[in-house]
């Protein structure tokens, strides 16, 4: 099968784009990237000569560029990634998230409808649920109720994504996901940032109390769901990925300091995010059922794994600190 991969250059799509080399020895992958601030062609430089893989830089939202690498490489399936991610970033500027989210997903959805691909994967979140009091669980039958300009702008992408299965018969599938960890993560999200703070000696900046829950599933469960979906999926279907691991913020600072062997005193309180989720919980029991897909990471050993990942890949993310990044950490963060 020759599949398209958008966004295989960021967190998610990398790790993605290796599993399906390496678990699916007949499908062709090929990965459109913009390469934004996000995506880093470095994660995938061993690739550069597979013969079942081609990178090509793009934007999803140039139809027309679409449309000429789809009929070239006979694309039979779309497995979309590309997206502005960064609930932060949402919050200092939004636009880029419509562009992207919410017309760019538009503009895929429409070439692949007029090429009549044999399945469109759209990768969703859970954050499209909006926050969780204490207790209760997202099904796939949760309201959406976004938050931020980043969860709104998915949610706007997820309900387009599933207009086109009702409307047009497009063959869509819609994952909804919870918080990812693992290697390749770029050190703006949670557990990475404090990775690479420790590992310097830098404050850990927790937003707010740090009682804010999220459910961690490891990235590579996440994309073993992804092409369970893909392979089983009922168009037309929503299917929930979680790997029932809810922890608190600070709990993972704090676990990330012991592994690190780093003191507390790092841990720095700083100002909440405007308009912060309280908790996020996912029901998966659909996608256990129907795709016969479960988790096999367990949070605390794969958090150790993902730590000792980012010690020895130090070069990484220090190459990636630098120049953008810089500028939005001290608009995030200020001088800390
Ligand atoms: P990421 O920010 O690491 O990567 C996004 C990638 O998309 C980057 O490589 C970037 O260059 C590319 N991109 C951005 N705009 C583009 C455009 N206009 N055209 C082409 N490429 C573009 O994000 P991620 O964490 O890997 O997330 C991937 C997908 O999974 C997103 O759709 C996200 O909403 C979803 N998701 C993420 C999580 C999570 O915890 N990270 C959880 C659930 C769902
Ligand atoms: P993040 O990784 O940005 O994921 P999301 O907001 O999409 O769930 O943040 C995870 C949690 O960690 C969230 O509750 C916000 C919190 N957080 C901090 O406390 N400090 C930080 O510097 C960052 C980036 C996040």
């Amino acid at each position: 099968m020759n599949v398209l991969v958008t966004g295989g250059c960021g967190f998610i799509g990398s790790n993605l784009v290796r599993l399906l080399l390496a678990e699916r020895p007949d499908w062709r992958v090929v990965n459109l990237d913009k390469l934004t601030y996000a995506g880093n062609a470095e994660s995938l430089a061993d690739l550069r000569d597979h013969p079942r893989y081609r990178f090509v830089r793009g934007d999803i939202g140039n139809g027309e560029l679409l449309a000429d690498v789809m009929r070239t490489e006979r694309v039979e399936a779309v497995m979309h990634l590309a997206a502005e991610s960064h609930v932060d970033r949402s919050i200092l500027a939004p636009s880029v998230f419509i562009d992207t989210n919410v017309r760019g997903t538009q503009v895929l959805l429409e070439v692949a409808r007029a090429l009549s691909v044999r399945r469109f994967l759209h990768v969703s979140t859970d954050e499209v649920y909006g926050s969780l009091g204490p207790t209760g669980l997202f099904t796939e039958e949760t309201p959406l109720a976004p938050s931020s300009p980043y969860s709104a702008s998915k949610a706007g992408s997820d309900l387009l994504a599933l207009a086109y299965a009702h409307t047009f018969g497009l063959p869509v599938v819609v994952t909804r996901c919870s918080n990812n960890y693992g290697p390749y993560q770029f050190p703006e999200k949670l557990i990475p940032l404090m990775i690479a703070n420790a590992v310097r000696d830098r404050s850990l900046p927790v937003y707010g109390d740090g009682m804010n829950v999220r459910d961690w599933i490891h990235v590579e469960d996440h994309c073993r769901g992804l092409v369970a979906a893909l392979e089983k999926g009922k168009a037309g279907q929503v299917y929930n990925f979680g790997a029932s691991s809810e922890r608190h913020n600070i709990h993972i600072v704090k676990q990330v300091l012991q592994l690190l062997g780093k003191p507390e005193s790092l841990i720095q309180y700083v100002k909440d995010r405007p308009g912060h989720d309280r908790r996020y919980a996912i029901d998966s029991a659909k996608a256990q059922r129907e795709l016969s897909w479960t988790p096999r990471h367990r949070f605390e050993e794969a958090l150790a794994a993902t730590v000792r990942w980012y010690v020895e890949n130090r070069g990484w993310w220090e190459r990636i600190l630098t120049g953008e990044y810089l500028k939005y950490y001290e608009t995030q963060y200020g001088g800390r």
